[in-house]
């Protein structure tokens, strides 16, 4: 979590890093600081709260200078008060070195009593703050002998930047395990954690990998790994546009990616088929032997690979587990040589997904990685990957990246049963018109659920819980929709699966618990039915999920939010799910929360 940004050239250093820090506020927005070198000297400007408190702040005490560095922070190590924000100062008298950081380092107690036994005296009480003192300890004017000298006393996760008072224009930074990248521009080199933050000053970027440090000015930048080995950087073009980042009409983030669902759709069908055929992709795998899959993840993407289970299972007769990833690194897993491991995940820098993809591999697992950001460290890491095409998904709660994880693995299904022999032609090819068919349907069904969506938020937005239940495939969709309502509305919801719901959770109900039952037109349309009696014979309130024009829906709900039937039911999840994504950013807009960035979270959990 935390995002940090650098930026050595010719223009106004604190513009550049506002508007970067913006665009990483995602990963963290609970605090904001940077630091700017300008005639000798670190100026730091820090501030609580939002970016806008430091905007706020640069306009009454401004900050000249081409060269610094910032950090957006979502806290781990001590509240978010101004005097724990980022950046942190080592040096004697005066700040001789200011240091931005993403991560935890484990160490930090053991660094803080030793470094207070040499006389230093420590401001905040973050793990960070050992950083700048112990680098400002080890210099002796030259930068890189000094954080080269630090870093093998460092513990834990990171990736840090920094600047010394006396180094004009110059900024070093190093990876150990959160990300780094650095953007070229026109005599200009940036830093940040992710590649929106780069943009729109720089056109090209590279990427660090762990061990690696970088010491560039405005005009140079130099690549080693931390034992001094040269690294010769391969810099790319960017390939999004800083359009693809902006929230252009809409109010915010969420709304808009929710709003591009049948856009992400059809890109990712127009990379994965060929007029009527699949495209095998290019994993490096026989899929034909592969009998044994284990999808890892966390949150959503966890919600995505229960559905890629009922696929593979459904399609492809494989045996799969679906683990949550912090669960599955501290297990001591059973796998064999037929066992193919999947890691799903937007970001592709989660901490624990991560961290259980290095441990399959360290088993020789296959691995192949399911992911948005492809420039990832799961993405570079796996073994093949499997692109979603899905754009910047910058709202916290992930939207356009599950749909688009679903349709994935639904075609990854398709794709394994065809491989094994399991899918005939005339099955590819229905599967396929169902597929194409899709993104309309998603269209129609966001325009057609909008008002009953609105009435049911007019309805229930005060309610402190809610319910979601769903079975097979739409129990998925039930912890989703939950998972959605309590991330942005801070509302207590919980999903379960229908046939659950008497051994216990039924007791819940009363005249004020909404109760979400996802009804559409499938085998299970029946057992919901009766699910849904039992909530309303108990007083409970309905919002139904199916056929907008079932009568009994419509004569046992409060509300029904109208979904359309696909051609192939595996693919109902992906209808089912966007009405309550609304819902979910309904309700949260009339608690007056903020969608894109809710409390206590930040996207991409890149700690443990
Ligand atoms: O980037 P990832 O898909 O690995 O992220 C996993 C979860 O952190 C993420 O899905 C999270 O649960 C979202 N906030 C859900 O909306």
């Amino acid at each position: 979590m935390c995002g940090i940004a650098g930026y050595s050239g010719p223009k106004n250093a604190d513009q550049v890093l506002i508007l970067a820090l913006e665009r990483l506020k995602y990963r963290g927005y609970d605090s904001a600081g940077l630091a700017i070198l300008h005639q000798g000297e670190i100026h730091l400007r820090r501030a609580a709260g939002k970016i806008k408190a430091l905007s706020d702040k640069l306009e009454s005490f401004p900050v000249a200078g081409h060269c610094g560095i910032a950090h957006t922070r979502w806290a781990t190590h001590g509240a978010p008060t101004e005097a724990n924000c980022h950046p942190h100062v080592g040096g004697p008298d005066v700040p001789t070195v200011a240091v931005v950081h993403n991560g935890i380092i484990e160490n930090h107690d053991a660094l803080r009593r030793e470094l207070q036994a040499l006389g230093d005296v420590f401001s905040s009480e973050t793990d960070t703050e050992v950083i700048p003192k112990l680098i400002a300890r080890a210099y002796t004017g030259d930068p890189e002998a000094a954080v080269r000298a630090v870093l093998p006393r460092l513990e834990g996760s990171f990736a840090f930047a920094v600047i010394f008072a006396d180094q004009p224009g110059r900024i070093l930074a190093a990876r150990q395990g959160s990300p780094l990248l650095i953007g070229r521009g026109k005599k200009e080199y940036l830093l940040a954690s992710d590649v929106p933050a780069l943009l729109p000053h720089a056109t090209e970027v590279t990427y660090l990998n762990d061990g690696e440090l970088v010491d560039f000015t405005a005009e140079t930048c130099v690549i080693t790994t931390f034992a001094g080995t040269p690294v010769e950087p391969k810099f790319t073009r960017i390939e999004i546009t800083a359009d693809a980042v902006e929230m252009g009409d809409f109010d915010s983030f969420m709304a808009k990616e929710i709003a591009e669902q049948p856009v992400v759709l059809s890109r990712l069908l127009e990379s994965r088929l060929a007029g009527d055929r699949l495209v095998e992709p290019d994993l490096g795998l026989d899929l034909k032997a592969v009998n044994h899959i284990v999808f890892l993840a966390c949150g959503t993407s966890w919600h995505a690979a229960l559905l890629g289970k009922r696929f593979l299972e459904q399609l492809a007769r494989v045996h799969v587990e679906v683990d949550i990833s912090s669960e599955y690194r501290y297990r001591n897993p059973v796998a064999g040589g037929d066992t193919l491991v999947v890691a799903i995940s937007q970001s592709g820098e989660t901490a624990d997904t991560l961290a259980s993809v290095r441990m399959a591999k360290a088993k020789f697992l296959p691995v192949v990685g399911l992911v948005n950001v492809v420039t990832s460290t799961i993405a570079r890491e796996a073994s093949g990957v499997m692109p979603l095409f899905a754009g910047p998904e910058i709202g916290v709660a992930s939207t356009k990246a599950y749909t688009a994880q679903v349709l994935a693995l639904y075609l990854f299904a398709l794709q394994v049963a065809k491989a094994k022999g399991l899918l005939s032609r005339e099955e590819e090819l229905k599967a396929i018109v169902a597929a194409r068919a899709l993104p309309d349907q998603v269209r129609r069904t966001l325009a057609a659920a909008e008002g009953p969506v609105q009435e049911a938020a007019d309805l229930f937005s005060a309610a402190e819980a809610t319910v979601f239940l769903g079975r097979l495939g739409e129990h998925p969709t039930a912890l989703e929709g939950a998972l959605k309502l309590k991330e942005i509305a801070y509302v207590h919801a919980i999903g379960y699966p229908a046939g659950e719901f008497k051994h216990g959770p039924i007791a819940l109900v009363t005249q004020h618990l909404p109760v979400v039952c996802i009804c559409p037109q499938d085998a299970m349309y029946e057992k919901m039915l009766s699910n849904l009696q039992e909530v309303k014979a108990r007083s409970g309130r309905v919002i139904a999920v199916g056929d907008g024009n079932d009568r009994h829906l419509q004569d046992l709900s409060d509300v029904v939010f109208p979904v359309e039937t696909p051609l192939d039911p595996l693919l109902q999840p992906i209808l089912t799910i966007l009405p309550l994504q609304r819902y979910a950013y309904h309700v949260a807009m009339r608690r007056d929360c903020n969608v894109d960035q809710p409390r206590n979270l930040a996207k991409s959990v890149t700690v443990e």
